[in-house]
């Protein structure tokens, strides 16, 4: 068997769990050489009463215990280091080998407009550091907030660094919760929430079916959209909201859902989820079109990509080339938690983790805050 030649001082661990809270996306990268190469990767979902507790934190204009979510806080700091540990546990690597981890954390709210804007991601990094005993990077976005920025999306710097090509137009999509667009044509990078990814469909299936997301998007291609309801969803004025601009679960919610399906009621729930479906598909192919009309590919990554429904849809409205992050390198299931370990590198480099042109901040800055590791 080959021996991986790996440097210590380029290995980091990226983290990731996004808006679907669907569990822990962990990775291992080594960065020698200018290169990015994937060395492990290991999924930890959550439990159902855990997803619960968690959305039960980011339910809009609703009354939180501090109690409730200091308990949520460290224990998904102790998951994400446990999450560390079984990743470093499955390459036999030490963990004394690891300069840093990056860990984007659980966003609960995310509100980043108005003079106190925020955004908040938890699982306590303190646990991360003393649990794994590696420098661990955290809270990203709150700086980028605090120079003018949305402090999301993030990705689209590392989506620079690796799918910029002086040759091509390419829009790389990240189909989480919320799906995000990042435009690397030939002038400055543009990036930002495009809306709904998954976060609707995987609440419908839930109410529906009892089930966490509906897979391959089987019971979503046997229903009928439904138009009026369609051009009703669209009608919400995020999707005509120029860039920059980011969202999350606590907007496109359950209360938003219930709120726009009322005048509905009667439609079967696979024709309202193939509906949401439509609604994905079409605010992201006009936010392609709009945004980044002169790209010659689509690159897709995040959960979404396994839902063939909704990829077909926009195979439907776009007229570039499809295809998956996987044929420039990277599995789609990993490209957000590997970003995460080039954040934490661009922090502990000292170089900007942010681009202005994306979450309108008005300068790059350095990006989280450093919880030193203690190695034993
Ligand atoms: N086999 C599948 N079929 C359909 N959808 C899937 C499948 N696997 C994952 N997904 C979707 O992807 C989501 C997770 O994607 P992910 O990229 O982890 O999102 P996030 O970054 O928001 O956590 C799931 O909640 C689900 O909606
Ligand atoms: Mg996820």
């Amino acid at each position: 068997m080959q021996k991986t030649n790996v440097a210590s001082e380029a290995l980091y661990i990226g983290l990731m769990s996004g808006t679907s809270i669907d569990g822990i996306d962990a990775s291992l990268v080594d960065f020698s050489d200018n290169k990015i190469r994937i060395l492990a990767f290991h999924y930890q979902p959550f439990s159902s009463t855990l997803r619960q507790q968690i959305h039960s934190l980011s339910q809009p204009n609703q009354p939180v215990l501090l109690e409730h979510y200091g308990t949520i806080d460290t224990q998904l700091g102790q998951l994400f280091a446990e999450a560390a540990l079984a990743l470093l546990d499955k390459a036999k690597i030490a963990p004394s080998k690891i300069k840093a981890i990056g860990s984007h954390g659980q966003t609960v709210y995310h509100a980043p407009n108005g003079p106190h804007g925020f955004s908040l991601q938890i699982g306590d990094p303190n646990r991360i550091a003393e649990i794994t005993g590696i420098t661990t990077i955290a809270d990203f976005r709150r700086r980028d907030i605090a120079v003018g920025g949305q402090g999301a999306p993030l990705v689209p710097a590392f989506h620079q660094a690796i799918f910029s090509d002086p040759n091509d137009s390419i829009t790389v999509l990240n189909i989480g919760g919320i799906a995000n667009i990042t435009v690397l044509g030939k002038g400055p990078v543009l990036g930002f929430d495009t809306g709904p990814g998954n976060t609707l469909l995987d609440y419908w299936c839930q109410q529906s079916l009892g089930q966490n997301f509906d897979a391959g998007g089987e019971w979503t291609s046997s229903g009928k959209v439904n138009h009026a309801l369609l051009s009703h969803l669209l009608d919400d004025p995020y999707f005509r909201q120029v860039p920059p601009k980011s969202t999350g679960k606590e907007y496109f919610s359950s209360v938003w859902l219930q709120q726009k399906i009322a005048p509905f009621g009667s439609s079967k729930p696979e024709d309202i989820q193939a509906t949401l479906c439509q609604l994905s598909a079409d605010s992201i192919a006009d936010a392609i079109l709009g945004y980044a009309s002169d790209s010659r590919r689509v690159l897709v990554c995040g959960g979404g990509i396994h839902n063939r429904e909704l990829i077909r849809k926009l195979e439907i409205r776009l007229p570039m080339t499809i295809v998956s992050t996987a044929e420039f390198g990277i599995d789609p299931d990993h490209v957000e938690a590997v970003a995460f370990a080039w954040l934490a590198k661009q922090t502990l480099q000292h170089n900007p983790g942010n681009l202005c042109t994306v979450t309108g901040a008005k300068r790059p800055t350095i990006l989280g805050g450093i919880y030193p590791g203690q190695r034993h």
